[in-house]
């Protein structure tokens, strides 16, 4: 059986205003990133996923889109991209960009022109409703960033709907037009020959026919963001996005190789509907189960299990540690189990996506109040709901601003960047760039790993130990997911030995019948 590119790579997650200034604006560019290709290389990923460059007022940082077909000089222009887009695929690598079909920018001109008149040909490409018999809101929608869903317009006395920002206005992807324009900027893209697109927001695409009310989540606390107050039953994930994004896929088809990515927020149960009927939908539906799964053996092993079950037939896995709006797993589960967490994230079935700096071992980065950058942070503030803290710098080496930039950056380097950054960790054998590189590359080098099926093997309440198989080819993966020692006895009749620990130690160890574990430890054993 042949294999697809996506299913074998490695997807890396480039924020781009934060891996590489090029320019001293301190704010980082597609010429910064093309700089750092090498480097890229030298990690051993496959493919580059570089979030949201088009011309936008930066909102909510690009993902309030001003012309889908153009790039925010901020970031450069369509020559930097095509040159890019040259020098990825001249070294092998994929370049991936983030759709963002479901809403624009205020300023995009079909907005301009839809909040003209009700009689306007672009009226009806957003989504306009008469106020309640009390003036108010058509509906109990919020707004994922907190408040009413819907912002009154003077000039036309009507309310129109978005699920983020007043400045993100949503596209109504019930109307044709809608489709075939924003199919048309898929294809402006895949022409100029980028590899995929990751869809932003791919469940909200469609909303609920009769705007019918949400209804109270009885889990909610005062301490939860607003948006979770209300079930989005009828605002979200509704029977036809499944033809929306059936309709994406088709134009991707339309060229050869290219891969469809969703950004799906949704229990497994649900986001898996998203591979599509006969697996004509999203080739990779976004699994972020790993953000929110409590962080001990039982809970990873249940998820594990539930989600490769859950799975259609010949649906391709995928896994997803952290992202630019969820805090980095260093910052969630400590600096010691990171490096679990990266070997469990480059060990399991299915394509993974490393975040930028997460090789690195980023943690939480603290922003003073008067530098917070990120609208839901400043919407909601107190909550510990703003996405800074996992949006800062990439941190490259000992210089000024840690490489990144001659200027100072747009968001904070951590305090110690002059000891976490690619050059000094890449000298060091016991880093977590380190560690990182070493299961990239054996990822590469082992089909049991990029390919091979995936076996629970043990689990108790501390250890959580699996094998990926295929043929005869064997690999074993045994964390310890607490700060003590432990001790695993290993069900395997063949010799086999230690190829990666996550110290960066005890290569070519042979294990007996017992193995020990140090506290946080992390072992890849291979057939001896
Ligand atoms: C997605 C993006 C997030 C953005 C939102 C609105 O969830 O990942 O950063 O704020 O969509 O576009």
């Amino acid at each position: 059986m042949t294999h697809k590119w996506w299913e074998t790579a490695t997807i890396y997650q480039i924020y781009p205003r934060s891996f590489q200034d090029s320019n001293g604006d301190g704010i980082g560019d597609l010429d910064g990133i093309r700089q750092r290709l090498d480097y890229l290389l030298w990690l051993s990923v496959d493919a580059i996923w570089i979030s949201p460059i088009y011309p936008s007022p930066m909102h909510d940082f690009g993902y309030d889109v001003a012309d889908f077909c153009r790039i925010d000089p901020i970031f450069g222009s369509l020559e930097s991209f095509d040159r890019l887009i040259e020098e990825a695929h001249a070294k092998q690598l994929k370049v991936i960009l983030d759709f963002v079909p479901n809403h624009t920018s205020i300023a995009h001109p079909w907005f301009e022109a839809s909040r003209q008149s009700r009689a306007d040909p672009k009226r009806d490409w957003y989504i306009w409703r008469d106020a309640a018999p009390d003036g108010g809101p058509p509906n109990n929608w919020i707004s994922n960033f907190g408040g009413s869903a819907w912002t009154w317009d003077a000039g036309t006395e009507q309310y129109y709907y978005h699920a983020y920002l007043a400045e993100q206005p949503d596209l109504n992807w019930r109307n044709p037009n809608v489709q075939a324009a924003m199919h048309e900027v898929l294809r402006f893209w895949l022409r100029r020959g980028v590899d995929g697109v990751r869809v932003d927001v791919m469940w909200h695409l469609i909303k609920d026919e009769k705007f019918r009310d949400n209804p109270p989540n009885p889990a909610w606390t005062k301490n939860d963001p607003e948006i979770d107050r209300l079930l989005q039953i009828y605002s979200t994930d509704q029977p036809e996005v499944h033809d929306v994004v059936s309709g994406m896929r088709k134009v991707l088809e339309e060229f050869e190789n290219r891969v469809l990515i969703g950004e799906i927020y949704l229990p497994v149960e649900k986001l898996v509907a998203y591979y599509g009927r006969n697996l004509k939908g999203a080739h990779l539906p976004f699994n972020f189960q790993l953000l929110n799964t409590a962080w001990t053996a039982p809970h990873i092993a249940d998820l594990i299990e539930t989600y490769e079950a859950a799975l259609p037939e010949r649906g391709w896995p995928n896994w997803v540690l952290s992202n630019h709006d969820r805090a980095r797993i260093a910052a969630r589960v400590g600096p010691e189990q990171a490096r679990v967490a990266a070997m469990l994230l480059l060990t399991l079935r299915g394509t993974p996506t490393l975040y930028y700096g997460d090789e690195l071992g980023i943690g939480h980065v603290e922003i003073a109040p008067n530098f917070v950058r990120d609208p839901w942070a400043k919407h909601e503030p107190g909550l510990g709901v703003g996405r800074d803290p996992a949006r800062t710098p990439m941190q490259w080496g000992a210089s000024a601003y840690a490489g990144f930039s001659k200027h100072e950056p747009w968001l904070p380097l951590t305090p110690d960047h002059e000891a976490r950054n690619v050059a000094v960790m890449s000298d060091d054998k016991t880093s977590i760039l380190f560690l990182v590189r070493s299961l990239l590359k054996f990822r590469r080098e082992h089909e049991s790993l990029s390919l091979g099926g995936w076996r629970l093997l043990s689990q108790n309440s501390d250890v959580l130990a699996y094998e990926r198989c295929n043929g005869n080819n064997r690999i074993f993966v045994v964390l310890n997911f607490t700060a003590n020692p432990q001790a695993w006895s290993a069900p395997i009749s063949t010799k086999v030995r230690i190829a990666i620990s996550t110290f960066g130690d005890r290569r070519g160890e042979p294990i007996g019948s017992t193995l020990s574990l140090r506290a946080n430890e992390g072992l890849l054993i291979e057939a001896a």
